[in-house]
C-alpha cells in the first residue's frame, strides 16, 4: 500500500515507529508536511502539491496533526478524503476534539461519563455557575488548551469568579468543572486502536500540580484498567468517531470520568513503559481497513 504519514516531524518517536514498522511490512512510506501542501480545488479534481509536485494517490493517510495547525491541518486531510484515501482519523473528528465543549457535548449524548461540565456567558450568576459546577474548588479550562496550559484550578468560589471576570474580559471561551479532587494529580491514558485498548499508562505529576500532563513534568508508568474504565475508553473513542486515539481519564469516586480524546497521541510513553509494540498495531489496524472497499467521499459538514 501507498501510505502517507501527515507530520510535520520526520523525526519524531511516533512517526519514526510508524514509518518503519509499514516499511519493514513493505508498504511504501511517505512522510508529508502538511503545513507545506497546498492544494487546488476545482469540479472533481482535488489536488494536493508537495515539494512542487502533485501528490499521487494514497491508500491511506495516518494524520498527526498539531494542534496549533489544526485548521490547515484538517484542510488538507479534508483534500486526502476528497481523494478516496483511507484514514485513521477523519477532519471532522480531529476538528471536533480539539474544542473541549463541542467534545464533552458529543461524549454526553453517547452516555460517557465526564466530569460535571458548565459552560455559561459573562450574564449568568458566577455564584450559581460555580454552585452548578459542584462548588468551590473548581476546575476552570479554556475550549481549546493543549498540554495543561489553559486548566487552572481555583480553590475557593471568589478565586472561581476572578478567573472567570478575567476570562470574560479577554473573550476567552472557557468551561466549569467539577474537580475529580479523589485522584488530583493523576490521569489515565488508555491508547485506542480499532475498538480495543492496545496500551494504558498512568501518569502523575511530579510536584504537587494537579495537572499531570507530562508537558507540566507528569511521569508515566504502565497501568492495568479495570474492564470498567476499558469500557469507557472504548465507549469515548467510539462517540468521538477516533478509531485511533488517546483517551484521557480520571479515576473518580463515581467510577471513569473521561477529560478528552487525543487524535494524535503520541506512542512513545505507552511504548517505552508497556512494552507494546503499538506502532504494529496501527499498522495493522490500516491494512485491514484502508483496502476494505472504495469509499465515498463522506467529509460531512
Ligand atoms: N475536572 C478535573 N479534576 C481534576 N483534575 C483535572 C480536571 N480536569 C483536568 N485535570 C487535570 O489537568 C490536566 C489537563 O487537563 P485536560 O482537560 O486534559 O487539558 P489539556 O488538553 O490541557 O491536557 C489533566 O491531565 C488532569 O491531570
Ligand atoms: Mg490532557
Amino acid at each position: 500500500m501507498r501510505i502517507a504519514i501527515l507530520s510535520k516531524g520526520s523525526l519524531n518517536y511516533t512517526t519514526k515507529r510508524l514509518r518503519e514498522v509499514a516499511e519493514a511490512r513493505g508498504h511504501e512510506v511517505i512522510v508529508v508536511n502538511y503545513a507545506k501542501c497546498y492544494m487546488t480545488m476545482e469540479r472533481s479534481k482535488p489536488i494536493i502539491y508537495y515539494k512542487g509536485k502533485a501528490l499521487e494517490k494514497f491508500d491511506a493517510i495516518i494524520p498527526r496533526i498539531a494542534q496549533s495547525y489544526t485548521k490547515y491541518g484538517t484542510a488538507v486531510v479534508r483534500q486526502f478524503e476528497m481523494q478516496g484515501s483511507f484514514s485513521t482519523a477523519s477532519s471532522i473528528a480531529i476538528n471536533r476534539s480539539r474544542d473541549k465543549l463541542r467534545s464533552y457535548q458529543i461524549m454526553a449524548r453517547q452516555d460517557v461519563n465526564i466530569p460535571k461540565t458548565v459552560f455559561a456567558r459573562e450574564t449568568a450568576d458566577l455564584d450559581e455557575v460555580v454552585e452548578l459546577a459542584g462548588g468551590a474548588p473548581v476546575i476552570i479550562k479554556v475550549a481549546r488548551g493543549t498540554h495543561g496550559n489553559g486548566v487552572v484550578l481555583a480553590e475557593t468560589r471568589k478565586a472561581a469568579k476572578a478567573v472567570m471576570q478575567a476570562f470574560y474580559v479577554e473573550g476567552v471561551n472557557f468551561m466549569v468543572q467539577e474537580f475529580v479532587a479523589e485522584s488530583a494529580g493523576t490521569d489515565i491514558r488508555a491508547l485506542v486502536v480499532g475498538g480495543r485498548v492496545v496500551a494504558s499508562i498512568e501518569r502523575v505529576s511530579l510536584d504537587d500540580d494537579f495537572r499531570s500532563n507530562t508537558h507540566q513534568g507528569g511521569v508515566g508508568k504502565a497501568v492495568k484498567l479495570t474492564p470498567e474504565e476499558e469500557k469507557t475508553a472504548i465507549k469515548a473513542a467510539k462517540a468521538m468517531n477516533l478509531p485511533v486515539c488517546g483517551v484521557d481519564m480520571m479515576r473518580s469516586k463515581n467510577g471513569p470520568k473521561v477529560l478528552e480524546v487525543n487524535s494524535s497521541a503520541s506512542i512513545k510513553t505507552p511504548e517505552l513503559v508497556t512494552k507494546r509494540d503499538v506502532a504494529t498495531i496501527i499498522i495493522e489496524y490500516v491494512e485491514r481497513n484502508a483496502k476494505a472497499k472504495p469509499r465515498k467521499d463522506k467529509v460531512g459538514a
